[in-house]
């Protein structure tokens, strides 16, 4: 069952029914200003930090799901009768609903009783603001007298203190109305240099700023006693809950439209101008008002609409296939790419599933979303590698994250995850073989955020490498630390306490247990890494690495090995996970595909037997289980894995992210009708027919797909913000299609299913476009290539000596 449809041309995805099985959303802004809508107007706003300067309130968890938004109720002054155009929250009866989800604004549209209204919302490029266009329109034959307010609820900014501090919350709120716009001002006074401001294009008839007057006593949003009563309170909050609500009212000729805009934004002041006058306790309002103006008027909005339509239209322009495959297409053109943009700005931290409060920035999982971008805004690729870098401890270990605002790490989520200072590396490649902007190499970036501390990046992936090797344990495999890409297999937290962090405990000395994930991932940063020596000129490094990648190759081979698959790892007592012989968990998704990825096995069988068993073990219809059979009790020696109830998440969920690893595997054996069957098991846009079980959104992936082992298998949970997105781009666009940046040029190594006959695809490279036309010959997966007309020997285009910025590339396969 479906709950809209996609429509290409447009690239939007059309949802024509507000009751979606959970809140379908979309992200608003992509620089600073961010917001979170729903297909029903619920979300939040923030500037830069979802915990730190949350603009709107919005309630988690709450009944219903998705409560706190950007509402708008509408009114007949005639009748009484009132609605919301957005469904959500008066879930009065529309007669038509329709919310378009597009790159980077949203439009719900509805009708009800004769009255149409359709509202765009956006964040335009370059600014701290956030536009609604309402139009509204009469189809009745008869004239309407029309009230509509606007309603949002203002967070008092840090996020997490806001849902908890009510003692003094209470009594802090503070708002500032003049000439209609509505400032919230809480705590500007003391510490603060920075406001928010709600504007309306249409003639007030009211206003309210306190929550309770507007909504009156024991009511909820569904029913304010403003709009009921046809009439604003004028109320303006001290303390309690500041809110944003204008009231206009006006009269409809049949036939007749008018668009009224309500305006959002976000202002700092500098410190030693923050009132005016200078001494008074009034905000200084000056640095506010030229938006003001200009984005209530209606061409100026149309205007920066049809900027961020060009904006996203030049970034997926970079990169454009035409397939057999429709879902291919639609993902890879259109939404794919915008998702790895989310991850991107938001890394972990902002979606419906994750609150803006609990994570920043993860080290490693913002070092792999770049595979997903970098290749779309490749100056701030540059500047997010840099900024991890400088996290980066002097050991070469890592802060699992930091936070956007201050780009500090910290170990609230925990430290001395032991693979994460690898996927720098894997980081570091990406951009150089994207870009060819070596001097990245050369920036001096500190450890640890401390001045004085600066060396080249160069020698920070060095210390990556190190911090492996003098961490290694008793088989010469990797000690996995807190954990590795697994966060929930805690082999050195022996966790008995209800409330103990998984991610924070330690109670073992953490020299036994050891990580043959790690250990693979470790021999292909190595080669990578060689591979960045030789290419700037350090070939005696790069033979040191490639030695040191070698030998732990030989150790996975030797202590990594169960017999028909990889290990996943050796716990505290020295015992095996992830083997033949552990009574459950005996075969684990992650050493499979990273093993193979990193070239293990490729040439001898043994990559081709672990992949099988993955097949025969691990894969289901919905995608492929993390591991089997799954954890049935708790195991106190392996940590939070074993917590989740079988089929849920890293206990033998479908992890989105790794699917990936082994659909690359797969391209890398030569199984290109595997690779993309694996793709196609958790592509969203495949999954919109079964929308009623996957229940996310059908435009995005979701981290989890409920496995075998649990009761709602199929069922999809915490959408958009997850690795997915970049290593399911990484895998389509340079695996199977095989459109991969090479240090050199441009490779093309298409592995795609034997009855495709070809694909067509465009693609931006180093300020060059390659045409590229891929034609089967026969099965198989060797590839021939013309470049503009003449045969260029091997399967990487070079970049054209004569300046040209036009390419074209036939490919032919067989
Ligand atoms: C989740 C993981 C997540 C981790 C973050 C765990 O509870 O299961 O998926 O990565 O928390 O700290
Ligand atoms: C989600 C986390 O963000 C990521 O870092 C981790 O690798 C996976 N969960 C698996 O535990």
């Amino acid at each position: 069952m479906q709950y809209g449809y996609f429509d290409d041309r447009n690239r939007e995805y059309v949802i024509t029914r507000p009751d979606t099985p959970l809140p379908w959303i979309n992200y608003l802004g992509c620089q600073a200003y961010f917001g979170i809508i729903s297909n029903t107007a619920g979300g939040y706003s923030f500037y830069r930090d979802a915990r730190l300067r949350r603009i709107t309130r919005y309630r988690y968890n709450n009944v219903p799901f998705d409560t706190g938004g950007r509402y708008i109720y509408l009114r007949d002054d005639e009748t009484g009768d009132y609605w919301s155009p957005s469904w959500q929250p008066t879930h009065s009866g529309l007669e038509q609903y329709t919310c378009r989800h597009g790159m980077g604004y949203s439009v719900i549209g509805s009708q009800r009783r004769g009255i149409a209204a359709s509202t765009r919302y956006f964040v335009p490029l370059d600014e701290n603001l956030e536009i609604w266009q309402l139009t509204l329109s009469n189809q009745r034959l008869t004239r309407a007298a029309l009230s509509v307010f606007s309603a949002i609820e203002f967070c008092l900014w840090d996020a997490q203190d806001d849902s908890t501090n009510f003692q003094r919350n209470f009594s802090i709120g503070e708002v500032e109305i003049e000439d209609g716009v509505i400032y919230h001002k809480t705590e500007y006074r003391e510490r603060r240099d920075h406001f928010a401001w709600f504007a309306c294009s249409g003639e007030l008839a009211g206003f309210d700023t306190q929550r309770e007057a507007f909504l009156g006593p024991a009511r909820g949003w569904d029913r304010p006693a403003a709009v009921e009563r046809g009439e604003s309170y004028g109320s303006v909050a001290h303390g309690w809950a500041p809110i944003g609500s204008h009231h206009v009212r006006l009269v409809l000729d049949p036939g007749e439209t008018r668009q009224i805009l309500f305006v959002l934004g976000y202002q700092e002041n500098p410190r030693d101008q923050k009132f005016d006058p200078p001494d008074s306790q009034i905000v200084n309002k000056k640095a506010a008002r030229p938006a003001i103006a200009r984005y209530l008027a209606r061409e100026n909005a149309d205007a920066a609409f049809r900027k961020l339509r060009d904006y996203w239209n030049g970034l997926l322009g970079i990169c454009q296939v035409n397939t057999p495959d429709i879902h291919t297409d639609r993902m890879v053109n259109v939404w794919n790419a915008y998702q790895c943009m989310a991850t991107f700005n938001m890394s972990r931290s902002a979606s419906f599933y994750e609150s803006g409060i609990g994570r920043g920035l993860g080290f490693r999982d913002s070092n792999q979303d770049l595979l997903g971008f970098v290749h779309m805004a490749p100056e701030r690729a540059r500047e997010r590698v840099l900024d991890l870098a400088a996290t980066q401890l002097p050991g070469g270990g890592a802060y699992h994250q930091y936070q956007p605002l201050t780009k500090k790490g910290n170990n609230d989520v925990g430290g001395n995850f032991n693979d994460d200072p690898h996927w720098l590396i894997l980081g570091v490649a990406a951009y150089l073989k994207e870009t060819g902007d070596w001097s990245i190499l050369g920036e001096p970036v500190q450890y640890d955020n401390q001045p004085g501390s600066e060396q080249p990046l160069y020698e920070h992936l060095q210390r990556s490498i190190g911090y492996t090797l003098e961490r290694l344990g008793p088989h010469g495999l990797p000690l996995i630390g807190r954990a590795d890409w697994n966060d929930c297999l805690n082999l050195n937290c022996f966790s008995d306490t209800p409330g103990q962090s998984f991610q924070t405990t330690t109670n073992k000395d953490g020299k036994v247990a050891e990580s043959v994930f790690i250990g693979g991932l470790f021999v292909l940063a190595a080669k990578e890494l060689a591979a960045i020596a030789r290419h700037s000129g350090h070939a005696d490094e790069a033979a040191g690495y490639l030695a040191e990648g070698a030998r732990m190759e030989e150790t996975v081979r030797r202590h990594g090995w169960d017999g028909e698959w990889f290990l996943r790892a050796y716990d505290d007592s020295g015992n095996k996970v992830g083997s033949r012989e552990c009574a459950e968990g005996k075969i684990f998704i992650e050493p499979q595909g990273f093993c193979v990825l990193a070239g293990i096995g490729l040439e001898d069988g043994l990559a081709r037997r672990a992949l099988d068993s993955v097949r025969k073990h691990l894969a289901t219809p919905h995608g492929i289980v993390l591991q089997q059979p799954a954890y049935s009790r708790y195991y106190l020696q392996l940590g939070e894995i074993s917590s989740y109830p079988p089929g849920y998440k890293e206990n033998a969920g479908i992890f989105c992210h790794n699917n990936p690893w082994v659909t690359i595997a797969e391209a890398m054996a030569g199984n290109g009708e595997g690779a993309h069957d694996y793709y196609s098991r958790i592509n969203p846009s495949a999954r919109e027919p079964i929308s009623d079980v996957h229940r996310c959104e059908p435009y995005v992936y979701a981290q989890m797909i409920a496995g075998r082992d649990a009761p709602t298998h199929g069922e999809a949970k915490n959408s958009w913000l997850t690795g997915t997105a970049a290593w399911n781009y990484h895998a389509i666009t340079q695996w199977i299609l095989g459109i991969r940046p090479a240090y050199d040029g441009l490779r093309i190594a298409p592995v795609i299913p034997e009855r495709w006959t070809g694909f067509r695809a465009v693609r931006r490279f180093r300020g060059v476009t390659y045409n590229v036309t891929v034609r089967r010959q026969g099965p198989g997966n060797g590839v021939t290539l013309i470049v503009d007309g003449r045969p260029v020997a091997g399967d990487v285009v070079p970049a054209p000596a004569d300046g040209r910025t036009e390419v074209a590339v036939e490919a032919t396969l067989g």
